[in-house]
């Protein structure tokens, strides 16, 4: 009993007296992560493949910056606690490979776990927090991801903390994103600790995963602004499961909640289509605004059938997506500037960002038709 008090005691004080502050996450980081597809295979070769790529595709132009070695790289520690990486499948230790990103002027990213083990039973950071941090900042890493699994009846906020306050204390800003699926409602507390949390469970290449967890930020988006992100997980664009029109939707929809816009497909094969949705410029920009608004669901119609969201923009004008959520029929979709504007009676400018054109001036509302089945079509109003 004494134990819990002082935990609760001591975890208000640490609320108190901490916030993140590392100068990191003004916007939603941009970058790949080798777990949605290569989960547990991975090594030396594509992760550094991977690098060269995002250079060479041009998702570097486009604003993607970090290369995120996910679960399977560390197999043990040494008699110090140092953690280990696999010997087989990367003979020549991590830093060797942040050299080589940094190198391509990237940024490197690596996982851990807050439980004793990881999810894929590698060795977790529980107890060694001080020591792993250290040990990456002497690797040059960027970016810590921290996993949840085997963490038992552990306090995240007390857990996450400590680790946030060893990347600190190593004087190299480290972006930290926490991956504890949204329990305890990272979205209250974990401002202070981290960059980003993840709000959900993981995400599927699949139309249902993508619109269940789209579905669960509909609460929180006002939790989230600059230096710290609501994450409802990485990108499943380019991985096969859903189709292109279900892409841009999905891509869409992430942009407009300043999600983080971490690509989980196999860069070093890029096909043009995957390439274009991901670096759509004027989609990519809505992310990327500094006035770090999340968007939020403005309307649903028939049920949710179809949904308006928005997201207000540092120039004063608005992102719109009008989303078609059924299954088989077109939609047409009207967005009133009272939905999203105290003065319905105005004529704005409603600009395709997709086709990165104007369409024309309107006045009091526009109209959008013809919306494919899970497609839809995002704007700028203004
Ligand atoms: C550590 O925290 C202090 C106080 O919040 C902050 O000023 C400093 O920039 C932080 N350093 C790093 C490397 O994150
Ligand atoms: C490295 O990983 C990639 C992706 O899983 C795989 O295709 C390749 O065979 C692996 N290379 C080695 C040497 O294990
Ligand atoms: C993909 O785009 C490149 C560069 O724009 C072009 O050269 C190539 O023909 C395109 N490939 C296909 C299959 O359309
Ligand atoms: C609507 O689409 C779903 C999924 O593609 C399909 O299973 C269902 O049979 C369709 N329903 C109608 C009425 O066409």
């Amino acid at each position: 009993m004494y134990k819990s008090i002082i935990l609760v005691f001591t975890a208000t004080i640490i609320g108190l007296s901490i916030a993140v502050d590392n100068g990191l996450g003004l916007v939603p980081q941009m970058g790949w992560n080798s777990w949605n597809h290569f989960h547990c295979d991975i090594n030396e070769t594509v992760i550094m493949e991977s690098a060269l790529a995002m250079v060479t595709s041009g998702l570097k132009d486009a604003g993607y910056r970090y290369v995120n070695i996910d679960d399977c790289w560390a197999v043990g520690r040494d008699d110090n606690g140092v953690i280990q990486a696999d010997p087989i499948a990367f003979p020549n230790g991590i830093k060797y490979i942040a050299d080589y990103v940094h190198s391509l002027g990237l940024l490197i990213g690596i996982y851990t776990d807050a439980g004793i083990l990881t999810c894929q039973k590698r060795p977790g950071s529980y107890g060694y927090e001080q020591i792993d941090a250290q040990t990456y900042a002497s690797w040059g890493i960027d970016y810590l991801k921290m996993d949840w699994c085997n963490t038992y009846l552990e306090n995240p906020q007390e857990r996450y903390t400590i680790m946030s306050k060893a990347l600190n204390a190593t004087g190299r800003p480290i972006f930290f994103s926490l991956c504890n699926w949204g329990i305890s409602e990272p979205w209250m507390w974990a401002m202070d600790i981290g960059n980003s949390w993840r709000t959900t469970g993981d995400i599927a290449d699949t139309w249902t995963s993508m619109t269940v967890i789209l579905d669960l930020q509909v609460p929180i988006t006002s939790f989230s602004g600059v230096g710290g992100w609501n994450d409802p997980d990485m990108l499943e664009v380019g991985n096969g499961g859903m189709t292109t029109t279900e892409y841009i939707s999905h891509f869409s929809l992430w942009s407009l909640l300043s999600a983080p816009l971490i690509a989980g497909n196999d860069i070093r094969s890029i096909d043009n289509t995957t390439f274009s949705i991901l670096t759509a410029m004027e989609v990519i920009a809505v992310n990327q605004d500094t006035l770090g608004r999340q968007g939020s669901l403005i309307k649903s119609i028939n049920g949710k059938d179809q949904q308006i969201w928005a997201k207000p923009l540092a120039d004063g004008s608005k992102a719109v997506i009008l989303l078609n959520r059924n299954d088989n029929e077109s939609a047409t979709i009207q967005l009133q500037w009272g939905d999203i504007w105290e003065s319905p009676s105005t004529s704005l400018i409603v600009r395709d960002l997709w086709a990165q054109q104007d369409i024309d001036t309107f006045t009091g509302s526009y109209t959008a038709t013809n919306i494919p089945p899970h497609g839809c079509v995002m704007l700028r109003v203004y």
